[in-house]
Protein backbone atom coordinates (compact mmCIF):
# COMPACT_ATOMS: atom_id res chain seq x y z
CA UNK A 1 0.00 0.00 0.00
CA UNK A 2 1.41 3.67 -0.66
CA UNK A 3 0.27 5.16 2.12
CA UNK A 4 0.31 4.02 6.18
CA UNK A 5 -0.64 1.02 7.27
CA UNK A 6 -2.96 1.26 10.13
CA UNK A 7 -3.00 -0.74 13.45
CA UNK A 8 -4.40 -1.83 16.50
CA UNK A 9 -2.03 -3.36 19.26
CA UNK A 10 -3.19 -5.86 21.98
CA UNK A 11 -1.48 -5.68 25.22
CA UNK A 12 -1.67 -6.94 28.64
CA UNK A 13 1.94 -5.96 29.86
CA UNK A 14 5.13 -4.07 29.43
CA UNK A 15 4.74 -3.17 25.75
CA UNK A 16 8.52 -2.90 25.19
CA UNK A 17 6.89 -4.46 21.43
CA UNK A 18 4.67 -1.90 21.16
CA UNK A 19 7.45 0.59 22.12
CA UNK A 20 9.53 -1.10 19.07
CA UNK A 21 6.86 -0.09 16.87
CA UNK A 22 6.52 3.03 18.08
CA UNK A 23 10.14 3.93 17.81
CA UNK A 24 10.10 2.58 14.47
CA UNK A 25 7.16 4.99 13.04
CA UNK A 26 8.51 7.68 14.51
CA UNK A 27 12.33 6.84 12.74
CA UNK A 28 10.23 6.62 9.67
CA UNK A 29 11.47 3.23 9.57
CA UNK A 30 8.06 1.73 9.31
CA UNK A 31 5.38 3.64 7.76
CA UNK A 32 2.09 3.17 9.81
CA UNK A 33 -0.40 4.77 12.23
CA UNK A 34 -0.95 3.36 15.66
CA UNK A 35 -5.09 3.67 15.85
CA UNK A 36 -5.75 1.83 18.89
CA UNK A 37 -3.82 0.41 21.84
CA UNK A 38 -6.04 -2.04 23.70
CA UNK A 39 -5.01 -3.58 27.18
CA UNK A 40 -7.26 -6.18 29.60
CA UNK A 41 -5.13 -5.25 31.82
CA UNK A 42 -4.71 -1.92 33.89
CA UNK A 43 -2.14 -1.43 35.06
CA UNK A 44 -0.37 -2.61 31.81
CA UNK A 45 2.77 -0.68 30.90
CA UNK A 46 2.00 -0.21 27.56
CA UNK A 47 -0.85 1.88 27.86
CA UNK A 48 1.80 4.73 29.54
CA UNK A 49 3.50 4.14 26.42
CA UNK A 50 0.13 4.68 24.40
CA UNK A 51 -0.57 7.90 26.08
CA UNK A 52 3.06 9.30 26.10
CA UNK A 53 2.60 9.42 22.36
CA UNK A 54 -0.60 10.22 21.50
CA UNK A 55 -1.71 7.00 20.73
CA UNK A 56 -5.98 6.61 21.96
CA UNK A 57 -5.87 3.59 24.27
CA UNK A 58 -8.45 1.54 26.01
CA UNK A 59 -8.56 -0.72 28.81
CA UNK A 60 -11.44 -3.27 28.63
CA UNK A 61 -11.32 -5.42 31.71
CA UNK A 62 -12.22 -8.96 31.06
CA UNK A 63 -13.32 -9.39 34.75
CA UNK A 64 -16.35 -7.21 33.44
CA UNK A 65 -17.62 -10.09 31.17
CA UNK A 66 -19.95 -13.44 31.66
CA UNK A 67 -17.87 -14.99 29.19
CA UNK A 68 -14.83 -15.00 26.75
CA UNK A 69 -17.50 -14.31 23.30
CA UNK A 70 -19.00 -11.22 25.18
CA UNK A 71 -15.58 -10.15 26.21
CA UNK A 72 -14.20 -10.31 22.74
CA UNK A 73 -17.55 -8.91 21.10
CA UNK A 74 -16.34 -5.49 22.91
CA UNK A 75 -13.10 -6.03 21.93
CA UNK A 76 -14.20 -6.31 18.25
CA UNK A 77 -16.68 -3.63 18.41
CA UNK A 78 -13.65 -1.22 19.22
CA UNK A 79 -11.31 -2.66 16.62
CA UNK A 80 -14.04 -2.33 13.93
CA UNK A 81 -14.40 1.12 14.86
CA UNK A 82 -11.17 2.14 13.88
CA UNK A 83 -11.18 0.00 10.54
CA UNK A 84 -7.43 -0.63 10.79
CA UNK A 85 -5.79 -2.89 8.28
CA UNK A 86 -4.20 -5.18 10.90
CA UNK A 87 -4.31 -6.65 14.65
CA UNK A 88 -1.36 -6.75 16.34
CA UNK A 89 -0.61 -9.01 19.43
CA UNK A 90 2.08 -7.90 21.45
CA UNK A 91 2.19 -9.94 24.71
CA UNK A 92 -1.60 -10.02 24.97
CA UNK A 93 -2.15 -12.52 27.49
CA UNK A 94 -5.66 -13.82 26.46
CA UNK A 95 -6.93 -16.97 23.98
CA UNK A 96 -8.77 -15.35 21.62
CA UNK A 97 -12.57 -17.09 20.90
CA UNK A 98 -13.16 -17.95 16.70
CA UNK A 99 -15.75 -15.66 17.18
CA UNK A 100 -12.65 -12.87 16.89
CA UNK A 101 -10.68 -14.23 14.47
CA UNK A 102 -13.52 -14.58 12.11
CA UNK A 103 -13.99 -10.92 12.42
CA UNK A 104 -10.31 -10.57 11.10
CA UNK A 105 -9.52 -13.12 9.07
CA UNK A 106 -5.74 -13.25 7.82
CA UNK A 107 -5.37 -9.68 9.80
CA UNK A 108 -4.31 -10.74 12.75
CA UNK A 109 -0.49 -11.65 13.56
CA UNK A 110 1.38 -12.46 17.08
CA UNK A 111 4.80 -12.71 18.43
CA UNK A 112 6.17 -15.62 20.72
CA UNK A 113 9.09 -15.95 21.94
CA UNK A 114 10.29 -19.38 20.68
CA UNK A 115 10.48 -21.41 17.42
CA UNK A 116 7.49 -22.55 17.01
CA UNK A 117 6.02 -25.10 16.94
CA UNK A 118 8.46 -25.48 19.63
CA UNK A 119 6.97 -24.42 22.98
CA UNK A 120 3.48 -22.76 22.23
CA UNK A 121 2.53 -20.81 25.43
CA UNK A 122 4.12 -19.96 28.63
CA UNK A 123 7.88 -19.96 30.05
CA UNK A 124 9.72 -20.46 26.93
CA UNK A 125 12.82 -19.58 28.12
CA UNK A 126 12.59 -21.70 30.73
CA UNK A 127 11.97 -24.51 28.59
CA UNK A 128 14.70 -23.61 26.62
CA UNK A 129 17.38 -24.06 29.52
CA UNK A 130 15.65 -26.88 31.03
CA UNK A 131 15.86 -29.22 28.30
CA UNK A 132 19.75 -28.04 27.29
CA UNK A 133 18.85 -26.65 23.47
CA UNK A 134 21.51 -25.10 22.06
CA UNK A 135 19.02 -22.81 19.76
CA UNK A 136 16.21 -21.15 20.88
CA UNK A 137 14.95 -18.03 19.01
CA UNK A 138 11.23 -16.44 18.18
CA UNK A 139 8.58 -16.52 15.42
CA UNK A 140 5.81 -14.14 14.01
CA UNK A 141 2.87 -16.44 13.07
CA UNK A 142 -0.75 -15.18 11.57
CA UNK A 143 -3.32 -16.04 14.72
CA UNK A 144 -5.74 -18.89 14.29
CA UNK A 145 -8.21 -20.31 17.08
CA UNK A 146 -5.41 -22.55 18.33
CA UNK A 147 -2.70 -22.07 20.96
CA UNK A 148 0.52 -20.16 19.09
CA UNK A 149 -0.28 -22.42 16.33
CA UNK A 150 -1.03 -20.53 13.20
CA UNK A 151 0.92 -20.12 9.98
CA UNK A 152 4.44 -19.17 10.50
CA UNK A 153 5.53 -15.97 8.84
CA UNK A 154 9.22 -15.43 10.04
CA UNK A 155 11.33 -16.07 12.54
CA UNK A 156 15.04 -15.70 13.67
CA UNK A 157 17.47 -18.01 15.31
CA UNK A 158 19.47 -17.78 18.28
CA UNK A 159 22.14 -19.57 19.90
CA UNK A 160 22.00 -20.65 23.57
CA UNK A 161 25.28 -19.71 25.55
CA UNK A 162 26.70 -22.05 28.11
CA UNK A 163 25.09 -21.42 31.30
CA UNK A 164 22.66 -19.07 30.08
CA UNK A 165 20.26 -17.28 32.57
CA UNK A 166 16.82 -17.40 31.70
CA UNK A 167 16.78 -13.14 31.94
CA UNK A 168 19.50 -12.91 30.03
CA UNK A 169 18.35 -15.22 27.21
CA UNK A 170 14.91 -13.22 27.88
CA UNK A 171 16.71 -10.41 27.15
CA UNK A 172 18.36 -11.32 24.13
CA UNK A 173 15.04 -12.80 22.79
CA UNK A 174 13.40 -9.64 23.35
CA UNK A 175 15.54 -7.51 21.05
CA UNK A 176 15.49 -9.69 18.42
CA UNK A 177 11.74 -9.70 19.04
CA UNK A 178 11.86 -5.73 18.84
CA UNK A 179 13.46 -5.70 15.47
CA UNK A 180 11.20 -8.76 13.17
CA UNK A 181 7.75 -7.33 14.59
CA UNK A 182 8.33 -3.98 13.13
CA UNK A 183 10.05 -5.38 9.87
CA UNK A 184 7.91 -7.98 8.95
CA UNK A 185 5.12 -5.21 9.79
CA UNK A 186 6.94 -3.04 7.29
CA UNK A 187 6.33 -5.83 5.16
CA UNK A 188 2.78 -6.07 5.13
CA UNK A 189 2.88 -2.35 4.31
CA UNK A 190 4.80 -3.04 1.31
CA UNK A 191 2.09 -5.78 0.81
CA UNK A 192 4.78 -8.32 0.38
CA UNK A 193 3.46 -10.85 3.05
CA UNK A 194 0.14 -12.81 1.36
CA UNK A 195 -1.41 -16.03 3.05
CA UNK A 196 -3.04 -18.15 0.84
CA UNK A 197 -4.51 -21.74 2.09
CA UNK A 198 -2.89 -21.06 5.45
CA UNK A 199 0.42 -20.92 3.07
CA UNK A 200 2.79 -17.41 3.69
CA UNK A 201 4.32 -16.06 0.29
CA UNK A 202 6.86 -13.24 1.04
CA UNK A 203 7.87 -11.52 -2.02
CA UNK A 204 6.29 -14.03 -4.16
CA UNK A 205 8.05 -16.65 -2.27
CA UNK A 206 5.99 -19.40 -0.78
CA UNK A 207 7.26 -20.43 2.80
CA UNK A 208 6.24 -23.55 4.02
CA UNK A 209 7.23 -23.15 7.78
CA UNK A 210 7.77 -19.27 7.76
CA UNK A 211 11.10 -17.30 7.33
CA UNK A 212 14.09 -16.96 8.41
CA UNK A 213 15.43 -13.42 9.22
CA UNK A 214 18.95 -12.40 10.39
CA UNK A 215 19.70 -9.27 12.93
C1 LIG B 1 7.06 -11.01 24.32
O1 LIG B 1 8.07 -11.87 24.73
C2 LIG B 1 6.22 -11.65 23.25
O2 LIG B 1 6.93 -12.53 22.44
C3 LIG B 1 5.20 -12.41 24.05
O3 LIG B 1 4.91 -11.58 25.15
C4 LIG B 1 6.04 -10.76 25.42
C5 LIG B 1 5.55 -9.34 25.43
O4 LIG B 1 6.55 -8.45 25.86
N1 LIG B 1 4.04 -12.73 23.25
P1 LIG B 1 6.28 -6.88 25.81
O5 LIG B 1 5.01 -6.61 26.62
O6 LIG B 1 6.11 -6.47 24.38
O7 LIG B 1 7.47 -6.27 26.45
Amino acid sequence: MSENISLAVLISGNGSNLQAIIDNIKSKNLKAEIKIVISNNKDAFGLSRASANGIRKVFIDHKDYDDRETYDAELIKNIQKENVDLIILAGFMRILSSKFIKAFPNKIINIHPSLLPKYPGLNTHKKVIENKDEVHGVTVHFVDEGLDSGSIIGFIKLKVSTNEKENELENRIHKLEHYIYPKIISEFQEDKIMIEDNKVMIDKVFYENGKEYFN
